[in-house]
């Protein structure tokens, strides 16, 4: 019987061949000049060849202001970059994936930063990732994002949204998940601001959705915009919403009203259930579902068989991500398919990655 993870989608703007897609994966091998290069278009290209549906990069630093991460994360805010990725995204699409962008602001989590900005100036948790070229050490305080932050921010993503699109990619995914700038407005121990920006969930989203407003209005409406959300955070494995599916409702309600194609909803720690599911059964991923009515991409652990399969039938997802077992094995799906056993996964594939920051985590072994 052939699994319902290789069924077709085609809703709204998202035409995909089956229901797994490449869950966004640093993987600190541009250039330093942010660009990406060959071996970045061969991680890619392999994806496509081995069957996956749709395809989103790593995070893709959005400004020169204050988004940037690592020192070899690739980037998308100018031309040089632009023609990179041009070559990347020919060769990915050749195969019929779709292919989108991530595009992430660090925030206070950057890695190589002297100086950061967040919503508020607030400690985050942990240490910088050597691993991945940092500064050893803490994270430094951010600073408060002023109006004119808040301005260089929107504009950043919306002119590297304009950038993806002339980059040949389909469309882009804003990363508000996993702990980084968009994700420390949404939170509250992040967020104490008394401003516009601050208390309510319609002020602590008012970033994200002017973010979505101004892609739209300069990629058109053929363009794909997905946004990522989670509750746990690269440097708080644990974290859960309080108030869970109440909360969790408030923030979808607010996406609800923009013009999004997706919701991605991420468990960053690789275990859908301990970091979606809520104990009246509910989930983050098919609250998502309910109240945007889009498609949802569900993520962690997905390539257990049986789980992807229950929680497409139980209404928790309608698109998988599966991060580590891609990494593992890029032809995953057409081994699946041919009823091979993919190839396994190894620790020191994540690293440099997860060696500071999830040193005390609950990442879950596959
Ligand atoms: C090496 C590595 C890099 C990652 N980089 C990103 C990233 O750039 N953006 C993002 O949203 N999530 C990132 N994640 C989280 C994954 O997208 C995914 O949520 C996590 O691996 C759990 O999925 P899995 O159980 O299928 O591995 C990364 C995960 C790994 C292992």
């Amino acid at each position: 019987m052939k699994h319902q993870i290789f069924s077709s989608l085609n809703q709204g703007k998202l035409n995909l061949e089956n229901r797994l897609a490449v869950a966004p994966m640093t993987r600190n091998s541009a250039e330093t000049s942010g660009e990406p290069n060959d071996l970045m278009a061969a991680y890619y290209e392999n994806f496509a060849i081995g069957g996956f549906g749709m395809i989103i990069s790593e995070g893709t630093y959005t400004d020169d202001h204050f988004s940037r991460c690592n020192p070899n994360q690739p980037g998308i805010v100018n031309k040089g970059q632009v023609s990179a990725w041009k070559k990347i995204t020919y060769r990915v699409k050749k195969h019929g994936a779709l292919f989108i962008c991530q595009l992430m602001h660090a925030g206070s989590l950057s890695e190589m930063l002297e100086q950061t900005i967040s919503a508020s100036p607030f400690q985050p948790q942990g240490e910088r990732n050597t691993g991945s070229g940092g500064k050893p050490g803490p994270y430094p305080v951010p600073l408060e994002m002023s109006n004119e932050d808040l301005e260089k921010t929107t504009e950043g993503f919306v002119l590297a949204a304009q950038h993806a699109k002339e980059a040949g990619f389909d469309g882009v995914e804003i990363h508000a998940a996993n702990g980084y700038l968009l994700d420390q407005f949404l939170t509250g121990y992040s967020n104490f601001r008394t401003d516009n920006y601050g208390g309510r969930m319609a002020n602590r989203f008012r970033l994200i959705a002017a973010i979505i407003d101004g892609i739209r209005e300069r990629t058109g409406a053929d363009f794909i915009i997905g946004l990522r959300l989670s509750e746990s955070k690269v440097n708080n494995l644990p974290y859960r919403l309080p108030g869970g599916p109440q909360t969790a409702t408030e923030i979808l309600e607010e996406a609800a009203k923009t013009q999004l194609d997706y919701i991605h909803i991420a468990a960053e720690g690789g275990n859908w259930a301990r970091e979606c599911l809520y104990e009246d059964g509910s989930s983050f991923s098919g609250i998502a579902r309910q109240i945007t009515g889009l498609p949802v991409i569900a993520n962690g652990g997905m390539h257990d068989l049986h789980k992807a399969e229950q929680l497409l039938s139980e209404g928790h997802g309608d698109i998988l991500a599966l991060g580590r077992a891609a990494l593992a094995d890029p032809s995953w799906p057409n081994k699946i398919l041919a009823g091979e056993k993919p190839l396994a996964f190894h620790k020191s594939m994540i690293q440099p990655y997860l060696t500071i920051r999830h040193s005390n985590s609950v990442i879950s072994s596959l």
